[in-house]
């Protein structure tokens, strides 16, 4: 299929781009580089031994979304473009309903005047807010916390209503959990501008001496040993689950949301040990307080993703932790070592 990738530059974007690639599909990404650069599309290449078409420009550009779209004439969008630093939504929530809702509008306006009527969109677990019960599963009330969630879900409910309008368009809302780890190459990985927001990539950083010390936020949850629990896919199960999704859209509803995890909870000093073990790397930590608007566990029902897309994670614990490190060490200043 001709796809165009939103985003394409960035941690997710990459790795799904080499599994579009790999697949034979044709790819055409657009992506600002506001958090990204160049040299992930070069690695793209590299990894896919492909080339494809990369477009410096901004979702929120109708007329060159427009332009692209009627030479590409895409039969889907993987939509990864916004901004997704949790913190950062509650000082500029502006700033991210500007990039992640009205982006969207204007990328959907395009691809409703090309007659595009696939979208695949990212989505994120943060929609469901504090949970009701555990593993979350795709209905369990949706309740975001903070403007980044917020603006998941409004576009959620934006594609909703599109679809409803015309039979012959399909949306497909994946909700990633927390995805880390790289493409086993150590070529393409997640490359954080500033300071991270997530876990893994202050554990590499720490571990590489980048950062003096991890600090855990908060080791008195009521979860097995007191730190908080995720639910961690690797970047390239995650890529693959959205390969999946593409091309099994036929089968699922109009509108169809998915969780993307493992269903596996692993906790903060377990996942500490884990990378301490397969890459024999020490981090220094710290135990710090909470973090404010942490909850204690979070975790993916992944029924729905099995039954419709047989969608099934490879890869382990182990490999994320080795993964993540082999990108650092390949590149310890990120994509401009
Ligand atoms: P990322 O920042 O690495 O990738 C996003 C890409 O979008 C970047 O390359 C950035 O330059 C680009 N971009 C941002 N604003 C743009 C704009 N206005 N026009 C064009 N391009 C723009 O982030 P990621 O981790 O790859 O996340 C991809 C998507 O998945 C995001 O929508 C994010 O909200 C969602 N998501 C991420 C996670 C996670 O933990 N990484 C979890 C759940 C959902
Ligand atoms: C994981 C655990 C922290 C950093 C966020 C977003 C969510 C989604 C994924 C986009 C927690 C602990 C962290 C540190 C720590 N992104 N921690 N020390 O909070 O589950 O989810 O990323 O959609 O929207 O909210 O991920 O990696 O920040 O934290 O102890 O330096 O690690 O308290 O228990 P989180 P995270």
């Amino acid at each position: 299929m001709r796809v165009l990738v939103t985003g394409g530059a960035g941690y997710i974007g990459t790795h799904t781009c080499v599994a579009l690639l790999q697949s034979n599909h044709e790819v055409l990404v657009i992506d600002n580089l506001s958090n990204s650069s160049l040299v992930a599309i070069d690695r793209i290449k590299l990894i896919a031994n492909r080339s494809f078409e990369f477009i410096e420009g901004d979702i929120r550009d109708h007329a060159l979304l427009l332009k692209i779209m009627k030479k590409f004439s895409p039969e889907a969008v993987i939509h990864f473009a916004g901004l997704k630093a949790v913190g950062e939504s509650v000082h500029h929530p502006l700033q991210y309903y500007d990039v992640n809702v009205r982006g969207s509008l204007e990328l959907l306006k395009a691809a409703e005047d090309v007659c595009c009527n696939l979208i695949i969109f990212s989505s994120s677990a943060t929609v469901y807010g504090v949970p009701e019960y555990l593993p979350y599963d795709e209905d369990h009330p949706t309740v975001p916390t903070n403007p980044y969630g917020q603006s998941k879900l409004i576009v959620e409910r934006v594609l909703q209503d599109w679809i409803k309008a015309n039979n012959r368009r399909r949306a497909v809302c994946l909700r990633y959990f927390n995805p880390v780890g790289a493409h086993i190459s150590g070529l393409i990985g997640e490359d954080p501008k500033n300071i991270p927001n997530n876990l893994m990539p202050f554990i590499v950083q720490t571990a590489a001496g980048r950062r003096a010390q991890l600090s855990i936020f908060g080791d008195d949850y009521d979860t097995r040993d007191g730190t908080g629990e995720r639910d961690y896919i690797h970047v390239s199960d995650l890529a693959n689950g959205h390969l999946l999704a593409l091309e099994k859209h036929e089968l699922l509803n109009h509108f169809q949301i998915i969780n993307l995890g493992t269903g596996l909870g692993t906790t903060v000093k377990e996942l500490i040990k884990e990378f301490e073990n397969s890459t024999k790397q020490k981090v220094k930590t710290k135990i710090s307080k909470r973090r404010p608007g942490d909850i204690p566990k979070s975790y993916a029902d992944t029924e729905l993703a099995a039954k419709l897309l047989g969608f099934q994670c490879t890869k382990s614990i182990s490999d994320m932790c080795r993964d993540a490190w082999n990108w650092q060490k390949q590149n310890l200043d990120g994509y401009s070592t």
